[in-house]
């Protein structure tokens, strides 16, 4: 069972709707029968854009991205744990690059699939339960570091209209990030006990995929959440039809 994720990012003063594209964006016409392929294009330039942050359009800086609060629970299975994640810092999104883009624009469904070579996620964690049947405890400090990521993010948006312009709200987003490696390092677990410590670190990192399948929806939600606000902050601000023009003047 997924408990919830709290995802606290600094928010600018109030800005007003209406706003211009920033500078940086440049947009593609709705109308052209290669919009995905232009998007993908403008997508790959404008991501570092994102990552660094915008106050002017409420977008928080991604690198490190701020999580205040990530919970997982495995449920009451055999393998069952909890953990609860606090004041995560996590590193790496500045590296991210755009690989696929798809817009569907009668479905209002919109998928984009991004790599990350390295996602450095540092925080404080609290752990009980049992890990592939041996049983852990701890508090303390977590170093999770997931290599050569795929993330996948899609979502549905819905129309709002105001003062004459249509902004759109996105909803359903649907994160999944994919490592091919995963490396993990929990300290004082077993309050303190060096030894099972060592031990259980060492095992965690021989059966890391399995590990992480227990731990991937907690970080996709997560994923999820903190995408899905920050789009919604720039949709509010910028009607459709200047971020996705029918045609470029
Ligand atoms: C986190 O772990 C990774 C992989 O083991 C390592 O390269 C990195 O230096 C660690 N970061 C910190 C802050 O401990």
């Amino acid at each position: 069972m997924l408990k919830p994720v709290f995802v606290v990012l600094l928010l600018a003063a109030v800005a007003n709707a209406g706003l211009p594209l920033p500078s940086i964006i440049k947009p593609c016409a709705r109308s052209d029968p290669n919009f995905n392929d232009c998007a993908l294009q403008h997508g790959k330039e404008t991501l570092p854009y994102f990552v660094k942050g915008d106050r002017n359009y409420n977008i928080p800086k991604m690198d490190p991205l701020e999580i205040t609060e990530m919970s997982v629970s495995d449920g009451p299975s055999q393998s069952g744990f909890s953990i609860n994640f606090r004041d995560v810092k996590m590193y790496g999104l500045k590296d991210a690059s755009a690989e696929k883009v798809e817009y569907d624009f009668d479905q209002k469904h919109v998928l984009y699939g991004i790599r990350v070579p390295a996602l450095t996620i540092l925080g404080k964690y609290e752990i009980s339960g049992r890990i592939l049947v041996l049983p852990i405890t701890g508090k303390g400090d977590v170093n999770i570091t997931l290599l050569d990521n795929g993330l996948t993010f899609s979502f549905d948006y819905v129309f709002e209209y105001r003062d004459g312009e249509r902004y759109y709200m996105s909803k359903n987003h649907k994160a999944v990030v994919e490592p091919s490696k995963a490396f993990y390092r929990f300290t004082n677990l077993f309050n303190g006990d060096k030894l099972l410590g060592t031990q259980m670190n060492e095992f965690m990192n021989e059966n890391w995929r399995e590990v992480y399948k227990s731990m991937s929806p907690s970080i996709s939600e997560a994923f999820a959440q903190v995408i899905g606000i920050i789009m919604n902050r720039v949709s509010a601000l910028v009607p459709f039809d200047v971020i996705y023009p029918e045609t470029i003047p």
